[in-house]
Parts: structure tokens; sequence; C-alpha cells
């Protein structure tokens, strides 16, 4: 059975190619295609957000009394995260170079803390206290593949 940090250690790594592709549209003002690429980025993200907070961070809850805290700010980082997202989708319709190219690095920045912190800490306490829900998460990963 493929372990949850692992599951979504990878999915952040597939997320992060498509941001990659992203920047590269807008750093050369391809706004058509910048903007279905944000698009799907928006989708993927989404998608590993609901996993998180549908499933992965309630059962951590559940099983953790002391997690609540670490719980708490990864949903508020998602939050920020969704709000830089917006900005960034303002600036590709827009077809702001700048503003685009800025809000990218800001987000960025933003979810690369947040990943290290859910691989370091999160995905960890998740492999050694939810081992039922590894099916589930491998699942909805694949499903939207
Ligand atoms: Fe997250
Ligand atoms: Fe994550």
């Amino acid at each position: 059975m493929i372990k949850i940090s692992q599951s979504m250690t990878e999915d952040h790594r597939c997320i992060d190619q498509v941001f990659v592709e992203m920047e590269r549209a807008i750093t050369k003002s391809e706004w058509e295609d910048a903007w279905l690429i944000a698009d799907s980025f928006d989708e993927m993200m989404e998608r590993h957000f609901s996993i998180e907070e549908d499933v992965l961070f309630p059962a951590i809850e559940d099983a953790t009394a002391s997690a609540s805290g670490p719980v708490r700010v990864m949903t508020m980082e998602h939050d920020q995260i969704r709000y830089l997202v917006n900005v960034l989708r303002t600036a590709i319709t827009e077809q702001s170079r700048d503003n685009g190219l800025s809000a990218s690095e800001t987000l960025l920045m933003m979810i690369q803390q947040h990943n290290s912190k859910e691989e370091s800490v999160l995905y960890p306490m998740a492999d050694r206290t939810v081992q039922t829900l590894e099916e589930e998460v491998s699942r909805r990963i694949s499903e939207a593949s």
C-alpha cells in the first residue's frame, strides 16, 4: 500500500510542474496558454486541498488531539493560497506581465513553505495515525489524473 505521505508529496510535485508551465507562459506573455494552464492549476490545487480539508485533516484531528494547531494553520494557508491564485488569474485576464510575475513569485514562495510543512509534519503524522485512509487518498488522487 502506498503511504499517504508518498501519494500526497507526489501530488505536490505534479502541481509544481503545472505551476512552472504557467509561469513560463506568463513570462512569454502567451495569455491564452497562461489562462488554460491557470485553469488546470486551479483545478488540481482545489482537488488536492479538498483531499486535505475533507479527508486528511479531519482524520488527523480525530486521531491526535494535539494536531488541531497545525491543521488550523494549514487550512488558513489554503485560503491565502486561494486568494493569491485569484490575484494571479486576474493578472492573466488583464494580460499584465508585471502583475502576473509578481503574483506568481509570491504564490510560489507561499506554496513551497506550505508544502514543506505538510511534508515534514502533517503527512508523517497522517502515516502514523490514519493508515485506514491510504486507499481513499490514492484513489482520489488517481481519479483526477
Ligand atoms: Fe495543503
Ligand atoms: Fe498538500
